[in-house]
């Protein structure tokens, strides 16, 4: 066990998350409800930064294909879907075909579980163990 201060908890509100670096590790740090989680900082499913996603409660929705963790867990609820697009109609055909191909070709790319730390908080430090 290496824990090591990775963020004062005045520096996380309650429901947000903030990226962090630490030990050559990227690492998502959340404050859910005043409980500290570390969750490594880049989704299974393509590698978007978590932290930029959005939070209700312990779960954690991904900016980019919207699939869902826990981030006490680390377990995933839900995986990728495709967005729904606000004027996709109008999109030029070139650009709609374009988008298509790339929702096949990333639909079939599978998702795990997330990578989760241990956390201690000290005072105002948050720590994890990397
Ligand atoms: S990168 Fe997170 S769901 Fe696709």
């Amino acid at each position: 066990m290496s824990f090591v201060e990775v963020a004062q908890t005045t520096g996380i509100p309650a429901g947000s998350m903030r990226h962090v670096e630490a030990g050559g590790k990227e690492l998502c740090i959340v404050n859910a409800g005043g409980t500290f989680y570390a969750i490594a900082d880049r989704c299974p499913h393509m590698s978007a930064s978590l932290c930029m996603g959005t939070l209700e409660g312990t779960v954690l929705t991904c900016p980019l294909h919207f699939a869902r963790f826990d981030v006490k867990s680390g377990r995933k609820c839900s995986g990728p879907v495709e967005p729904k697009i606000e004027g996709m109609d109008v999109v030029p055909p070139a650009v709609a075909d374009y988008i298509m191909w790339v929702t096949a070709i990333t639909a079939p790319i599978k998702t795990a579980d997330l990578q989760v730390f241990p956390v201690r908080v000290e005072g105002t430090a948050v720590l994890v163990d990397i």
